[in-house]
């Protein structure tokens, strides 16, 4: 079955067709996205990772998804592409990168150590260099990937931008970065859960962060997953993929102030205890909302809205 949301070329949109974007910092701070930082992330990842290849993940983000999210990064210009996967975890998406580059020459980079072990069992991903690092201060020096990749990662980091700026920094002259990540739900009740789990950012948040950066040429891909009938309202956890060009070598225009978070930091084992809890709690509600959805594409007749 065939799905409008899989069909990329139609909704694939350029960044100046969008409608004109609220600042990404008009984005409610109110809203407490509990996971939305590293010592949180990390430790979710602790449990998460658990169960992550198995269940979590392809609940989310199938092959077919991964294939398409990583179509206009522009993979197929070489096997010989010096890329980057940023919050890389256990290698999924690595796998599709592996298909079309040399895995000599792919970093898969995060912060988590019980993900990149299970990355480090994986046969085809025995030659990526495997490292931990944080998205928001890259390891690496400036000008040096031809793709930088981050799947389902931003929805994590406490400064996107940040997170953005450092993509454009650490790709050559002409080198693509590609962003996929969450949507926003507009149903009251997944954006409830959605606001108190973590970061599910606006289309239009993506490309001004993009834009911000310094990337030209960015634009927007529509993902999800078959059973989902291009239904966003749930919003989806991998529901877009955004790309953008690097104008030219050397750092993003962007001027930025230190790094809010460090996971080194110190913090209230209270405070955190809280928000980890009442995050983990939330996020269960988005394992089920696929069940629902896809109960719901048996139910209803192939061509009828659900
Ligand atoms: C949903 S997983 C995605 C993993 C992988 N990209 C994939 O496609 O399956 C999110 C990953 O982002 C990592 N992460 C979260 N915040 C990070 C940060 N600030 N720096 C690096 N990695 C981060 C987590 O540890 C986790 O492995």
């Amino acid at each position: 079955m065939s799905s409008p949301i899989t069909d990329g070329a139609r909704l694939r949109r350029a960044a100046s067709s969008f409608p004109a974007a609220a600042p990404a910092s008009a984005r409610p701070v109110t809203a407490p996205r509990f996971i939305q930082h590293k010592k949180e992330a990390l430790w979710f990842y602790r449990f998460i990772s658990i169960g992550y290849d198995r269940v979590f993940n392809p609940e989310q983000y199938t092959e077919d998804m991964r294939d398409d999210a990583l179509e206009p990064a522009g993979l197929l210009y070489s096997r010989h592409l010096k890329v980057v996967d940023v919050g890389g975890g256990t290698g999924f998406t690595t796998l599709g990168i592996v298909k079309h580059v040399d895995p000599e020459n792919i970093t898969l980079l995060d912060q988590s150590p019980d993900q990149l072990q299970k990355a480090r069992q994986k046969e085809a991903l025995k030659e990526v260099t495997i490292m931990e690092g944080d998205a928001e201060d890259l390891p690496f020096p400036t000008d040096s990937f031809d793709r930088y990749v981050s799947a389902g990662s931003i929805e994590y980091w406490p400064d996107p931008q940040r997170g953005i700026k450092e993509a454009y920094r650490v790709l050559r002259s002409g080198g693509v970065a590609c962003v996929i990540g969450p949507v926003y739900p507009t149903f009251w009740l997944s954006r409830f859960f959605a606001d108190m789990w973590m970061l599910f950012p606006k289309e239009e948040e993506y490309i001004e962060w993009f834009q911000k950066a310094g990337f030209k040429d960015v634009e927007l891909k529509r993902i999800g997953p078959k059973w989902y009938r291009g239904v966003r309202r749930h919003g989806l956890i991998i529901g877009c993929s955004v790309t953008g060009v690097k104008r030219a070598s050397g750092d993003s225009p962007l001027k930025l102030g230190p790094k809010a978070e460090d996971v080194s930091n110190p913090v209230n084992p209270i405070i955190f205890f809280f928000r980890f809890l009442v995050g983990t709690i939330c996020a269960a509600y988005y394992v089920l909302v696929p069940i629902y959805m896809w109960i719901k594409d048996q139910i209803v007749p192939n061509g009828m809205p659900i």
